[in-house]
């Protein structure tokens, strides 16, 4: 993927992947340990996710996780890959105004981070130029956003009627109108991953939104099939190191190769409208 191996990965280089229609693989990373091995195995995207307060803190959601501890790992991921891509999570309620959203933004540039990632919709825009004209690269985040799962209820997939699916869609729109230059779509139908991808002209990465994203990520802690206790194992999820007998170095790169050829997602990894009921993580409905 990389011409140089030398220099830094940039958001010129993830544009260029989807505009060569290069498929690229992203995980979450949260240590400097594996940030490295990540890296040294191609994956040149990372993001601090707040996913690391059930992967790492073993509690049940996200909503705990403040932008200081986000900034603790995202020192460390930095430690490890110097040169990668780095997305950190602007944590719940630390962008609840714009200034608050700017204040906290510039702890994790500061930290390291190349963009931070915020999750929600339209309502989402003011703050989205805000950052951006302030020089902050920004990534959204719609479709399944686990910092309302208290209004949600449960890890479920997104989008499956039609007042849902036409907002997410118009979301993304505004998202992007608003100046993001990446979307995360989590946990929507394939249909509406498609239609967005289309639509759109940012690279997009999905996670158990189905293979016609420009990217796929994935929690680090579920492509090596580890049990973090409490969060739920979603269907989506593959466990590539069982498929590399074990060998860490072989199951992120069997990961990276398995998106490229698109081979990941599968399409018994999808969420689909044709299915007519809405599922949860599990599959169950
Ligand atoms: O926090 C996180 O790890 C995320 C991914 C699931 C996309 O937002």
């Amino acid at each position: 993927m990389k011409k140089n191996p030398k220099l830094n990965t940039t958001i010129e280089d993830i544009r260029i992947w989807k505009k060569n229609s290069s498929k690229f693989a992203a995980l979450t990373a949260y240590d400097a340990a594996f940030s490295r091995m990540f890296w040294k195995e191609g994956i040149e995207v990372m993001l601090i996710g707040d996913s690391l307060g059930m992967t790492v803190q073993g509690k049940s959601s996200t909503v705990s996780v403040t932008t200081k501890e986000i900034a603790y790992h995202t020192k460390m991921v930095r430690r490890g890959a110097p040169m990668a891509w780095l997305i950190s999570d602007l944590p719940f309620m630390s962008f609840f105004n714009l200034d608050q959203a700017c204040r906290n933004a510039s702890v994790l540039i500061r930290a390291g981070a190349n963009m931070v990632k915020l999750e929600g919709g339209s309502w989402l825009c003011p703050t989205v130029e805000r950052l951006s004209e302030r020089s902050v690269s920004v990534c959204g985040h719609v479709g399944l956003t686990p910092q309302s799962i208290n209004i949600i209820g449960s890890h479920r997939v997104q989008g499956m009627d039609s007042s849902s699916y036409r907002r997410i869609l118009s979301d993304a729109k505004s998202l992007e109108s608003s100046g993001i230059q990446i979307l995360v779509l989590e946990c929507i139908p394939n249909e509406l991953t498609y239609e967005i991808s289309q639509s759109l002209s940012i690279p997009t990465i999905g996670i158990g939104a189905g293979p016609s994203t420009d990217g796929q990520i994935l929690v680090m802690h579920d492509i090596f099939g580890i049990d973090t206790g409490l969060s739920v194992r979603p269907r989506f999820v593959r466990n590539f190191l069982s498929e590399s007998g074990g060998d860490f170095r072989k199951a992120i790169s069997l990961f990276k190769e398995s998106v490229r050829s698109g081979d990941f997602p599968r399409s018994d990894h999808c969420f689909r409208i044709g299915s007519g009921k809405v599922r949860d993580f599990k599959g169950n409905f």
